[in-house]
C-alpha cells in the first residue's frame, strides 16, 4: 500500500487509555486512512483518568475529530459530554466520541455494533443465548443480543448480583448461578464468553460443554490468544466459532466514518495486517 500525504489540514482522530500502550486502534485506523489515501491521522493518547475531564474538553479547542475511549474511560467520560445516544446511555459505556461542527462532544457506543457484525455471518437461530460474564464488555453484548431479537439471553457471572443487575435492564434477559454454567447450555443457539477468563496471562475457562448443541455457535470477545481454549474446545466437538478480532475491527468502522467521512471495509487483508501486530 502506498503511503498517503498528511497535510496541514488533516483530519486527527486517537485513542484514549490508561494505558493505552497495548491497543490495536492506531493501526486499524491508520490502515484504512492510507487505504482510503485520506488526509487524516489516528493517534494514542495516554491519560490519567483524573485527568480525563482536562483532555476531553479541549478536544474541540485542538480540532481533533474525536476519540475512542478504552479502560478505564468508558464510563467514567458519560458526565463529561454534551450529548449521549440512546444505546450508550443503556449500556452505561461510551467508546466513542465525535466532536460535532459546532464543537459539541456527543457520546456513542459501537462495541455492540462491532460484536454482533462480527458474529451476524454465522448466526443461524436466535432464540436462546448463553453470555458468561456480566462486566463492561457483557452490558454491550446482552444490549446487541437483544437488539438482533434472541428471545432468551441467560446472564451468568461468579458474582450473581452483577448478573442480576445486568439482566434487570433487558426483558429477555435472566441471571443464573455461576455454578449452573454447564447445564444452561442444554438447548442454546449462542455461548458467548465475554469474561475475560481465557485471555493470555489469565486463567482459562472451565466450563463442561457437553450439554451444548453442536449447532451451536460459540463466540468469544477476547482476541489474544485468538485461539482461546474455550474455542479450540468448542472447534473440537464440531461448533462452529467465531473469535474476538472481528468485533474490534467491526466497532471501529462507525467511528472512522464518523470521524473521516468514508465507511470503511473489514477485510482478509486488514486482519491479516492487524494479526501481524499480535503476534
Ligand atoms: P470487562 O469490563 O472487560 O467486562 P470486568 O468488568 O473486569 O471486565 O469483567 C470481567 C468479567 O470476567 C466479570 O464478569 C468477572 O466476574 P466477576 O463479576 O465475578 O468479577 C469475570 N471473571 C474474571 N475472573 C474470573 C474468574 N476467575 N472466574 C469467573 N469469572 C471471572
Amino acid at each position: 500500500m502506498t503511503e498517503h500525504r498528511i497535510t496541514g489540514k488533516a483530519k486527527v482522530a486517537g485513542v484514549i487509555g490508561w494505558p493505552v500502550t497495548h491497543t490495536l486502534s492506531p493501526a486499524l485506523h491508520n490502515y484504512w486512512l492510507n487505504q482510503y489515501a485520506i488526509d487524516g491521522i489516528y493517534i494514542p493518547l495516554s491519560v490519567n483518568p483524573d485527568q480525563l475531564a482536562d483532555v476531553i474538553r479541549a478536544l474541540p479547542l485542538m480540532g481533533l475529530s474525536g476519540v475512542s475511549l478504552t479502560l478505564p474511560h468508558k464510563e467514567l467520560v458519560l458526565p463529561m459530554l454534551d450529548s449521549v445516544d440512546k444505546k450508550a446511555t443503556i449500556i452505561g459505556a461510551v467508546n466513542q466520541v465525535i466532536v460535532t461542527s459546532e464543537g459539541k462532544l456527543h457520546g456513542t457506543n459501537t462495541d455492540a455494533y462491532g460484536f454482533i457484525e462480527n458474529l451476524r455471518p454465522h448466526l443461524s437461530a436466535k432464540n436462546k443465548a448463553v453470555v458468561l460474564g456480566a462486566g463492561g464488555a457483557s452490558k454491550a453484548v446482552v444490549y446487541a443480543l437483544q437488539q438482533e431479537g434472541f428471545k432468551e439471553i441467560h446472564i451468568t457471572n461468579r458474582s450473581l448480583n452483577k448478573a442480576k443487575a445486568l439482566a434487570a435492564s433487558f426483558p429477555e434477559a435472566s441471571p443464573a448461578n455461576w455454578d449452573d454454567r454447564a447445564k444452561l447450555l442444554e438447548g442454546a443457539d449462542l455461548l458467548v464468553n465475554a469474561t475475560s477468563l481465557g485471555m493470555s496471562g489469565k486463567d482459562p475457562l472451565d466450563i463442561d460443554l457437553a450439554a451444548l448443541p453442536k449447532t451451536a455457535l460459540v463466540t468469544d470477545i477476547v482476541y489474544a490468544p485468538l485461539a482461546t481454549p474455550l474455542l479450540s474446545a468448542a472447534a473440537a466437538r464440531g461448533n462452529k466459532t467465531v473469535d474476538g478480532l472481528g468485533m474490534l475491527l467491526h466497532q471501529g468502522v462507525p467511528a472512522f466514518e464518523a470521524w473521516f467521512g468514508t465507511r470503511p471495509e473489514v477485510t482478509s487483508a486488514l486482519r491479516a495486517y492487524i494479526l501481524e501486530g499480535l503476534a
